[in-house]
């Protein structure tokens, strides 16, 4: 078991902490591309380790990300005006640039140079792969822009979903890479899932499930045997990228899965979910299963990002097949199922905001 501290110090990434500052590092899966589609479109509010964003694409199609309040006296920006190459406070008119450059104080003469001494945070970003990424760490250690697989192939080859998933990112990540409940929870939907069904499928029911890990440069490879057919073994290896990217083992030539889990906040983190094929554009049939929420995607909760199946109907669960072999939880799906540890869940009803201090050694 973890400490609180150690838990704190590994969970906490709003600014200023540890863990907020490592992954201010890299770059973050922040908004799909789509969210915001067209030039001049609305803006929509984000929220990424903590900070409260608005996102925008201005007249000539360039996307800002920054600050979401006014400099002025704190409105939302997401009430603004996408107007003219730049986003437009509706309380006095101050506008901003894709940079958080105040570019216009009408209250102000142009001539007295006011509206340039005002600026909003922004932070860099980069489309890429249908996902708009942000950088939000020290300008002079930006690193190189994501080139993952599932982002550089053609779009026809690749599918990405996004949904909020109500624990920690550490929670979700754990799941991420935990061979063993595939065995247990997901059983019976490695049977009924089309875009799972195969003869490794088979093998992973498997319970019998032993480990090898081998750490490298960028973050883990995890292996995972289990008997198969004729004395032979079924390996399955998952891989972990730093910060919080996680590779899922794929079955035969069914396309690749993988997450990023991104924390909204130290509560809350975004469950990225990325199926693509390397080597093929994925079929009607693989697509129209995925928009219904087969495979590792879900349906949502239209205008939203949150679940269909989700914590407050108790995930849908279905005692009835959960009873008679049909779902080994009763909840249907393979991404419906969220954990939540019960300090997890008292905490976020009973604990205001944390902060992080920094672990005592003995
Ligand atoms: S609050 Fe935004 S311009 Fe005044």
């Amino acid at each position: 078991m973890t400490t609180q501290q150690q838990n704190d110090f590994l969970t906490l990434t709003g600014p200023g902490t540890p863990m907020g500052a490592l992954m201010r590092r890299y770059w973050i899966p922040a908004l799909l591309s789509s969210e915001i589609p067209e030039p001049d479109c609305p803006p929509v509010r984000l929220k990424v380790l903590g900070e409260r964003l608005i996102a925008f694409r201005d007249t000539g199609g360039r996307v800002g990300v920054m600050d979401e309040f006014c400099a002025h006296r704190g409105v939302s920006l997401w009430f603004g005006r996408n107007e003219e190459s730049g986003l437009r406070c509706p309380y006095h008119g101050w506008k901003y640039d894709v940079t958080g450059q105040c570019i216009e104080v009408p209250s102000e003469p142009a001539e007295s140079g006011f509206c340039n001494k005002i600026k909003l945070t922004s932070y860099p970003c980069a489309e890429i792969g249908d996902v708009v990424w942000l950088y939000m760490g020290p300008p002079q250690l930006q690193p190189p822009k994501p080139n993952f697989e599932w982002a550089t192939v053609p779009a026809a080859a690749r599918f990405v979903s996004k949904r909020t998933q109500e624990c920690n990112w550490l929670q979700a990540l754990e799941g991420g890479i935990d061979s063993v409940h595939v065995s247990f929870l997901h059983r019976h939907d490695l049977r009924s899932d089309p875009l799972h069904v195969s003869q490794g499928a088979e093998f992973t029911r498997e319970t019998d499930a032993r480990f090898e890990v081998i750490e490298t440069k960028g973050g883990m490879v995890i292996g995972v045997r289990r008997p198969a057919t004729a004395g032979k073994l079924y390996w399955r290896i998952t891989q972990w990228i730093m910060p919080f990217h996680t590779m899922i083992p794929p079955y035969g030539d069914n396309a690749l899965n993988g997450h990023a889990f991104v924390p909204i906040d130290d509560e809350n983190c975004m469950s990225w979910c990325f199926t693509h094929h390397p080597a093929r554009p994925l079929s009607a049939h693989e697509l129209e299963v995925m928009r219904n929420g087969g495979g590792i995607h879900v349906n949502l909760i239209p205008g939203s990002f949150r679940p269909v199946v989700n914590k407050d109907n108790d995930y849908m669960i279905d005692r009835v097949a959960q009873k008679h072999h049909k779902s080994y939880s009763g909840v249907k799906g393979i991404a419906c199922k969220t954990p939540r540890s019960r300090k997890a869940a008292v905490r976020s009803r009973t604990a205001p905001r944390r902060t992080w201090s920094r672990p005592t050694t003995a």
